[in-house]
């Protein structure tokens, strides 16, 4: 019987590189996307899959995000007083996602490399399944992405890759699954992952795109890598290696999931996902879109 999954793990420790100068002072994590930042769209999508224990993994100057979610009772007094109910209401809900989600934080330590994070987390967590959501990307699904994965987790009581249909000329950007065989409901039997190949090397069509469900076995795997680490100092810890590692032995799955993917990790792709929120909005769509026709034909530039 598969494990129920309570736990995720949220890695909000890397430097934002791609985009800065935006990352300078401001976390990527707390970039908008729509009217709320990229994490909070991350915490919500887990809340919703019936997760109550997430840990927000951060180091240096990643302040803000605590700040954003930490209940703010004065400010909610404040507004409410000052008659701004529906400001206030925000507010307070925001706080709320707090206690909803358990969340809680744990600095980062040890090598580098995105397997890091996700140790650091599994550590506090026994011998449970835990889903992890790299907090650069925004799904619009009916069932959320995080459920589709708990859904094949369930189904197969293995761990589990969220997959997007790529195209080729993408590959150097992701990971790219070995498919051994396509099952009902876009499952999908996978024996490892290439990271970054060029178009040509991609194994198949499909992207990991940074949502996973991780049982004892692969934190086992991470675990070695980093007492490996420690023995020699040299490369960093992924988990890619260490999913590999696993799926050398024992089965592992790709769910391809059901929705629009927005990417927030490189500019182009997070004005992408700014634009595409913005225009999804009832508040802003109709402006934006007239906006957009008349871009080019004489019509005011937006400022
Ligand atoms: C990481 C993973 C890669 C995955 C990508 C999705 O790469 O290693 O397999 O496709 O996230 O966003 P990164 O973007 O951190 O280089």
């Amino acid at each position: 019987m598969p494990q129920t999954i309570r736990r995720a793990v949220i890695p909000a420790a890397g430097l934002g590189s791609r985009l800065l100068p935006l990352t300078k002072a401001t976390p990527k994590e707390m970039l908008p996307v729509g009217d709320r930042p990229v994490i909070e769209h991350t915490v919500r999508e887990l809340i919703a899959s019936g997760i109550t224990d997430i840990t927000i993994v951060v180091s240096g100057g990643k302040g803000l995000i605590q700040d954003h979610f930490r209940p703010n009772p004065a400010l909610v007094a404040q507004l409410r007083e000052a008659g701004k109910t529906g400001y206030a209401d925000a507010v307070e809900e925001v706080g709320e996602l707090s206690r909803a989600g358990h969340l809680t934080y744990l600095d980062q330590h040890g090598p580098y490399g995105n397997g890091t994070p996700v140790l650091n987390a599994a550590r506090n967590f026994g011998d449970e399944p835990i889903l992890v959501l790299w907090p650069d990307d925004v799904f619009v699904a009916e069932v959320p992405r995080a459920q589709q994965l708990v859904r094949a987790y369930e189904a197969t009581n293995c761990p589990v890759l969220a997959l997007m249909p790529m195209d080729r000329a993408d590959a150097p950007r992701y990971g790219v699954p070995v498919v051994k065989e396509d099952l009902d409901g876009g499952l999908l039997r996978i024996t490892g992952l290439v990271e970054k190949p060029t178009p040509e090397e991609a194994p198949s069509d499909y992207a990991a795109i940074g949502g996973y469900v991780i049982t004892p076995g692969i934190v086992d795997e991470l675990r070695e890598q980093t007492n490996r680490w420690y023995e020699h100092r040299t490369g960093e810890v992924y988990l890619t290696d260490a999913i590999n590692a696993y799926a050398g032995s024992r089965a592992v799955y790709g769910q391809v999931i059901q929705g629009s993917w927005y990417d927030t990790g490189n500019p182009l792709a997070y004005l992408t996902a700014q634009f595409a929120a913005a225009l999804a909005d009832p508040a802003y769509g109709p402006h934006l879109r007239r906006l957009a026709q008349g871009l080019g034909t004489g019509a005011p530039e937006p400022v």
